[in-house]
């Protein structure tokens, strides 16, 4: 049994990460966390790309407080698009927000075509990063901006026994690497970092809670959308992810860069 035996993010998944992180995102934090990613650059009227977008949270977020002027998220899976374009017609934004199923592999763009290149948490399922950021700079404009959150680890070594359990469990395919190799490749991609930030402290006592509340007051609403076996499996996950996030091996990082 697993979450993700409909698929990497299939229904089950997508239904338990609704209910800890909310409607429209399948990552921690929310909109406060968007606009750390962010920092103080002016996205408005910028044509922004999120490059796994999910469910939308961040497109929505970007085009509702930070006025920006036109969204693009890609993502792999027909699902997570689906119930974006779902929530766009909802809010009423399908005239600036769109969303595109992709294949893995080189961004689908012209070279410079946008301002603005987002991702939160969708690094870590590419393995190349190198081609990643080499891909990226290519489809920036000039002095383009870069603003990403992902799951990372401490360093490059061999991750830990503890750490290996945890990822098995998720099923999910990560490929983590440090904050210091995105900012060596970053660099050595022609872009200039203008910040780079631990969210290791913060997601730890994030995690705290979101155990607290799966055990607690939210249970009742995992066990509506997943059941009972698969919530206690889930909690199970969220509990190794609290133990790789606590020994400070599993590191939330964001970091910003433009291109020069
Ligand atoms: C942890 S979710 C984060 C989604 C969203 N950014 C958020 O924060 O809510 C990772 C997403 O990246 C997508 N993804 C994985 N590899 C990708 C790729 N090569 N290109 C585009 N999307 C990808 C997955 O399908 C998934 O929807």
């Amino acid at each position: 049994m697993s979450l993700t035996d409909e698929g990497h993010y299939g229904p089950k998944q997508l239904h338990m990460l609704e209910v800890i992180w909310g409607r429209g995102y399948l990552s921690p934090g929310g909109s406060d966390e968007i606009d750390q990613i962010i920092g103080e650059f002016d996205l408005s009227n910028k044509k922004v790309l999120d490059i796994g977008c999910g469910c939308g949270g961040a497109v929505f977020h970007m085009l509702e407080k930070h006025s920006v002027a036109e969204a693009i998220g890609f993502d792999l899976e027909t699902l997570v698009i689906d119930e974006a374009n779902k929530i766009a017609l909802e809010k009423n934004l399908l005239d600036r927000a769109s969303f595109k199923c992709v294949k893995p592999g080189q961004l689908e763009v012209e070279d410079e075509s946008f301002e603005v290149i987002f991702s939160k948490e969708a690094f870590i399922h590419i393995p190349d990063k190198v081609e990643l950021l080499k891909d990226i700079h290519r489809a920036l404009k000039p002095n383009g901006y870069l603003a990403v959150g992902d799951w990372m680890r401490n360093d490059d070594s061999i991750p830990s026994h503890q750490m290996k359990e945890y990822i098995e469990a998720e099923g999910l395919d990560y490929h983590m690497c440090s904050l210091e190799k995105y900012r060596e490749i970053l660099e050595n991609s022609g872009f200039k970092v203008i910040s780079m930030s631990d969210r290791n402290q913060w997601y730890l006592e994030k995690v705290k809670k979101e155990v607290a509340d799966i055990e607690g007051p939210l249970w009742s609403k995992v066990v509506d959308a997943i059941g009972v076996e698969e919530g206690k499996y889930a909690l199970n996950i969220w509990k190794k992810l609290l133990g790789v996030v606590e020994k400070g091996e599993h590191r939330p990082g964001n970091f910003r860069a433009i291109k020069i």
